[in-house]
């Protein structure tokens, strides 16, 4: 898809410092980046490099401590509207079952449930949770939960959507199911996405852009540009321009220590000692 190219999302030179008992942690650091409308940003970082603050700094949970952040044209001071989140740990109601769950968004905006119900029953059996939809989370699975999760996120048709790890917890098959379900929902509905993972292939699987964070406290080391056709599918991730982005990713965090160079490559490195 071709993304619009006015600015969405700015992140302007953004510190997120957390004053604590035990002393400050610098969460991020002089974070600049901009997203464009429907434009698929993932983003990629070592284990605390503030990869999680930055999105609810985006959410407008967290502000940060210095600099600046404006959705649209609007600084964020508390959450957007259009907003939809999916947090790294699921956020469920336990004592609401999966439908309840799902149409949270819309009891708390006080709309009517009328047409978001059938809507909420649609997103669940796109998500392979038909005939879940009366049981109560404690019910269901990790990788359910965090399902369900994705419906809520879903279900008022958000203009921002922010994701944190949605799929850490599935297995690797539903994962790319549901990496190439995000694909379609996102190109069927324009909308803007900020996605973080861990997964050097879902990021640039998903993206029009991967930015790629330093170890903590975090820095944008590198934004690449994935310029591969749209719709993917899960087969271009083993054609060699699909492997050359993920080589470079992979070298980026060679480069900065988080990953251990591979073994052949250190065997062959031992060969040319004399
Ligand atoms: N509420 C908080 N109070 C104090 N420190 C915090 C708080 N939340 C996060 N931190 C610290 O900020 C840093 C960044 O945390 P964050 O959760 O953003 O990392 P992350 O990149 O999302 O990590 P992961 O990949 O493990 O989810 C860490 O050092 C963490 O200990
Ligand atoms: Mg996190």
């Amino acid at each position: 898809m071709t993304s619009g190219r006015e600015a969405y999302v700015s992140v302007r030179a953004a510190t997120k410092t957390y004053h604590s008992q035990r002393g400050d942690i610098v969460a991020f650091r002089n974070v600049d980046l901009t997203i464009r409308t429907s434009e698929f940003v993932s983003v990629l970082g070592p284990s605390g490099c503030g990869k999680t603050t930055l999105l609810q700094c985006l959410a407008g949970l967290e502000h940060p401590t210095a600099g600046e952040i404006l959705i649209g044209d609007q600084r964020v001071n508390g959450p957007p509207s259009n907003l939809g989140v999916v947090f790294q740990r699921d956020v469920l109601l336990e004592w609401r079952t999966v439908l309840q769950n799902v149409l949270l968004p819309v009891q708390i905006s006080g709309a009517e449930i009328g047409v978001s119900r059938q809507k909420a029953l649609d997103l669940l059996e796109l998500l392979g949770l038909k005939g879940f939809e009366d049981r109560h989370p404690w019910e269901l699975s990790g990788g359910m939960r965090q399902r369900v999760s994705i419906c809520r996120a879903l279900l008022m048709n958000p203009r921002l959507l922010l994701m944190d790890e949605p799929f850490g917890a599935l297995d690797a098959m539903t994962r790319d199911d549901l990496n190439v379900e995000l694909q379609r929902i996102w190109m069927a509905d324009e909308k803007t996405v900020f996605f973080v993972t861990h997964s050097i292939t879902e990021a640039l699987f998903l993206a029009d852009r991967v930015v790629v964070m330093s170890p903590t406290p975090g820095r944008i080391i590198e934004v690449i540009d994935v310029d591969l056709p749209r719709p993917r599918d899960l087969d271009i991730r083993e054609t060699p321009e699909f492997a050359r982005l993920v080589r470079h990713v992979r070298h980026l965090f060679q480069e900065m220590g988080v990953l251990k160079s591979n073994r052949s490559d250190r065997l062959h490195a031992a060969r040319a000692l004399p």
